[in-house]
């Protein structure tokens, strides 16, 4: 196996192009600088990582429940959550080339990396985006885009307990965009100022609250690993005690090795009672838990797994990428997982004749009728179509050839081994969905 191009980043990029992936937002007008639209495959790519997320969070917990609330909330909500007066970063110019820095980012404030110009002093800026609610814009109608999904999820936490009459240890997920004027976003999909978040609140009693954080960082580890990424390229790194966030007691970061660097994935927090506490304290109505055994009201402690929807795609589509063979039989392959796979089969008839394209068309509509997403394709020599396949991540192909209109079998072949076995084409449904479930977590 060769290994991937030194630039893999730039690799990635193109292929994403190329492929329907993700493209540039607006990109007819020049594009918009960290905006990002995800194409065809893309966009199946990222919905089977939500999914995956969502399967091992919510649908196969019994503890475990979902939201979905809204990105505008009341602008109280970031005055409690310490977001409208700590979510800020440090921020410098240059006087010279105008060029923009994270203060924290540089190693010395003397003057600027760029031109050697000199700096501005450090500014806070507050990364929330601010908008107007109604037609006058004045400050009473001022709302922030949500720069989390987590507060929506704890302003509801009594909502939901109640309706769900669920006991802590429980949680509650939610996934959706968030926004964030960040300073410096950049390396594709890495960072940008509008994302997708997958986070859970677990919701625990105080005196529990390290046995669950050991529990949802290795749970969250093992998340990545069992979706394909290779554990070389994962780490988990504690949080110093100077890099928590105001609200935490502890953090612990999973990491990916991305291209440009060790670069966080998802962070895993014990945020303590902090937002519960808070959130009563600034709207005047007690979040507090009622524990029917100790007829007591306590705050539970919250442990948070917050990940990136972009980001966990991102590192999938890298760390899934190969190129096989030299030469002018180097083929580039997308190793994705089954479940992540934006298309599972590709059904293929060797040629364009002999009944061939009719009987693929039959395999093909079982394939859709059953909702596996399958793509039909009877264009160019067999050879470059399984090709486009294997770049596409697509693992499975299904060929109809002369023999198959005489007996009725098809071959299967598979992305990852190249194997090729023969099947029944009347069990081709059967055998893709067994496959597909022995490969899901
Ligand atoms: N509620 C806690 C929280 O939001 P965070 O570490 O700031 O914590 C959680 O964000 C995850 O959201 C990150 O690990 C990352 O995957 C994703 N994320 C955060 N900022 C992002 C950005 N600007 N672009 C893309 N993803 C981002």
């Amino acid at each position: 196996m060769a290994s991937p191009s030194p630039d893999l980043m730039s690799t990635i990029v193109s292929l994403c192009k190329r492929r329907g992936f993700i493209f540039q937002s607006s990109e007819i007008y020049g594009g918009l600088n960290s905006c990002w639209d995800y194409g065809p495959l893309g966009v199946e790519l990222k919905r089977n990582v939500k999914e995956a997320w969502w399967r091992s969070m919510v649908t196969r917990r019994r503890n475990i429940v979902g939201i979905d609330a809204s990105i505008l909330m009341h602008p109280k909500v970031w005055e409690a959550s310490g977001h409208l007066s700590g979510f800020t970063d440090p921020l410098v110019d240059c006087k010279v080339c105008k060029e923009r820095f994270r203060a924290d980012h540089l190693e010395s404030l003397e003057k600027c990396p760029k031109c050697g110009g000199q700096l501005t002093e450090v500014r806070k800026f507050n990364l929330m985006f601010k908008t107007f609610m109604g037609p006058i814009e004045d400050q009473s109608a001022t709302v922030f885009m949500r720069p989390e999904t987590a507060q929506g999820i704890f302003v509801n936490f009594l909502n939901v307990q109640t309706a769900s009459r669920l006991k802590p240890p429980f949680g509650i997920a939610q996934i959706g965009k968030s926004f964030r004027n960040e300073i410096t976003p950049g390396n594709f999909t890495y960072r940008t100022r509008e994302f997708e978040q997958m986070e859970m609140e677990f919701f625990v009693p105080p005196s529990e609250d390290e046995k669950w954080y050991q529990y949802w960082k290795d749970a969250r580890f093992q998340w990545y690993k069992d979706y394909g990424i290779k554990t070389e390229n994962l780490r988990m790194r504690e949080h110093e005690k100077d890099e928590l966030a105001h609200y935490a007691k502890a953090c612990a970061d999973v990491e990916y090795k991305f291209p440009f660097g060790w670069s966080e994935l998802e962070g895993i927090a014990n945020r303590t009672d902090f937002d519960l506490k808070r959130h009563s304290e600034f709207s005047g109505k007690s979040l507090a838990y009622f524990d029917e055994e100790s007829k007591q009201h306590y705050f539970p402690y919250v442990i948070e797994p917050a990940a990136g929807a972009d980001r966990a795609t991102l590192a999938f589509l890298i760390d899934s990428y190969s190129v096989e063979g030299e030469g002018k039989d180097a083929r580039t392959v997308l190793h994705l997982h089954p479940s992540l796979a934006p298309i599972k089969v590709a059904v293929l008839p060797l040629v364009k004749r002999d009944g061939m394209p009719e009987k693929s068309e039959k395999i093909y509509n079982d394939l859709l009728d059953n909702s596996i997403k399958s793509f039909y394709d009877h264009n160019s020599a067999i050879g470059r179509r399984y090709a486009r396949q294997d770049e596409a991540g697509t693992p499975f192909c299904v060929t109809v050839d002369s023999q198959s209109m005489q007996d009725d079998t098809v071959t299967i072949r598979e992305r990852d081994t190249r194997a090729q076995y023969r099947v029944a084409a009347s069990s081709v449904v059967e055998v893709i969905n067994q496959k597909i479930k022995e490969a899901q977590k």
